[in-house]
């Protein structure tokens, strides 16, 4: 058992089932290279502030560099027994460097530390996650552009409602990521603050320059409260509820091109890379990659609640509770991670099914409205309009046909106010063409947000 730096007031040796209970280096071994780099840079922060020397500040971070090769070729071990991430590379320096590695832990704790690392770690999640979404998002916009003459029904209640374009459904999509991506940036800002120097809770007697190690790890902002910097995980929780909320998009996406993948829609095929055979039935081709997609938004969700319920009630400053936020922290950030890379692999590699969406497009009474609207534009109030077009839907029902095959006699016997032009007003094209108010489905528009998106992306 490894000697503990922290152990001088105690007699006895730790449990072993209390050392395997509290350690935590399984997990937080993943932030080893944020540690270091925070060390480095409060090393440089002691020499400047004349806490240590400059020699003792370069063979010190000789050492954490040495560390960190040692890491990365595979020769470090880990060791639980010395608890997390922070006491295992500390403990290391002292075999390199000798005795001047105690004086790494000056105007430090391991409280502020950690809300360090996992600042460090997160803003860099964070940037990634922004950028690849940046790359979904320019995924939809391809494909959106080459189909504004692709028809499908819009749904409300999954009941068909209106004709749309399929470029216009997706593009909604877009607006949805494009907020994500404005969340995370949001929280960006929030996550980008430097606590180091709070020490354990109160801050330090020592002469410290936290605005220089700020300065040295990028950090545009320093926190404000020594007790706040330690006891804060509040960027974690809105980290995971912006991904919750874009894993909840996600999993809408996955719904529809699951249902749109079935022989009951037929409105999509996915290629065969992103889908996967059964082992009995060979006919299925089954859509397990938006299941999966969609099945993970749950994990998600329960890593925010996970964070909320362990944060809540918990008395000001550190509790050793808060060691717990790395596992749904970390957990979460991979399976979002992984999902929008799937997401920004799979789309382009779909083949949409256009005769099959304008074919469930035309039949439905999809056009109701617009004989409503139609009545309504010859001076009938919108609400006679209304009845009068459901009057029609039902005898049309009847008839076994849509309002569009009813003979012109027919259509008249519901308003005098009907003429021949009725048949043109309800074609899909006219339908669509027609819906040109700001944000509405006209190709025009639908062409315009395209390029709006195209020139929005452009500048990022
Ligand atoms: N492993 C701990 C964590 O992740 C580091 C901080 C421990 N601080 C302490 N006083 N025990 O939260």
């Amino acid at each position: 058992m490894s000697e503990k730096l922290w152990d001088g007031r105690f007699s006895e040796k730790t449990d072993t089932l209390v050392e395997a209970f509290t350690a935590s280096v399984d997990i937080d071994g993943r932030l080893y290279a944020y540690d270091i780099e925070g060390s480095i840079a409060h090393c440089k922060m002691l020499a400047k502030s004349s806490i240590i020397t400059e020699d003792e500040a370069s063979s010190l971070i000789q050492g954490l560099e040495k560390i960190k090769a040692e890491i990365e070729t595979g020769q470090f071990q880990f060791d639980d027994t010395l608890e997390d991430v922070h006491m295992n590379i500390e403990a290391r320096l002292g075999e390199i460097v000798g005795t001047v590695a105690r004086k790494l832990h000056t105007a430090r704790s391991r409280n502020d530390q950690v809300a360090l690392d996992v600042r460090m770690y997160l803003r860099a999640e964070t940037a990634n996650i922004i950028s690849r979404l940046t790359e979904l998002r320019k995924v939809i916009v391809r494909l959106a552009k080459p189909h504004t003459d692709a028809v499908l029904p819009g749904y409300t209640h999954l009941q068909r409602a209106q004709p749309v374009l399929f470029s216009h459904h997706l593009m909604a999509y877009y607006e949805m990521f494009s907020r994500d991506a404005e969340r995370f940036r949001d929280c960006l800002g929030r996550t980008d603050v430097m606590p180091l120097g709070a020490a354990a809770l109160a801050g330090t007697t020592y002469p410290i320059d936290r605005h220089y190690t700020a300065e040295l790890l990028d950090f545009p902002k320093v926190s404000a409260n020594s007790i706040d910097s330690v006891s804060d995980r509040d960027f974690i929780i809105e980290f995971l509820s912006a991904a919750s909320i874009c894993m909840m998009h996600l999993s809408r996406m996955s719904e529809e091109l699951i249902l749109w993948s079935s022989s009951e829609f037929a409105f999509i095929e996915l290629s065969d890379a992103f889908t996967t055979g059964s082992s009995i039935m060979p006919q299925k081709k089954n859509p397990d990659v938006p299941e999966l997609v969609r099945g993970k938004t749950g994990s998600v969700f329960g890593h925010l609640f996970a964070m909320l319920t362990m944060m809540k009630s918990l008395p000001l400053a550190y509790n050793r509770d808060m060691q717990e936020d790395k596992k749904p922290l970390f957990e979460a950030t991979d399976t979002l991670q992984a999902c929008i890379e799937i997401y920004i692999r799979m789309l382009p590699n779909m083949k949409i099914s256009k005769e099959t969406m304008l074919h469930a497009a035309s039949e439905g009474f999809l056009n109701a409205t617009d004989m409503a609207d139609y009545l309504a534009a010859k001076g009938m109030p919108f609400r006679e309009a209304h009845n009068c077009a459901g009057r029609a839907v039902s005898y049309a029902l009847n008839q076994k046909k849509e309002l569009h095959e009813l003979t012109l006699e027919d259509l008249k016997s519901f308003s005098s106010l009907i003429s021949e032009d009725i048949f043109e007003f309800l074609t899909i094209e006219q339908m669509i063409n027609r819906r040109t108010s700001f944000g509405g489905t006209a190709s025009e528009n639908v062409m315009a947000a395209v390029r709006e998106a195209e020139k929005e992306l452009a500048n990022i």
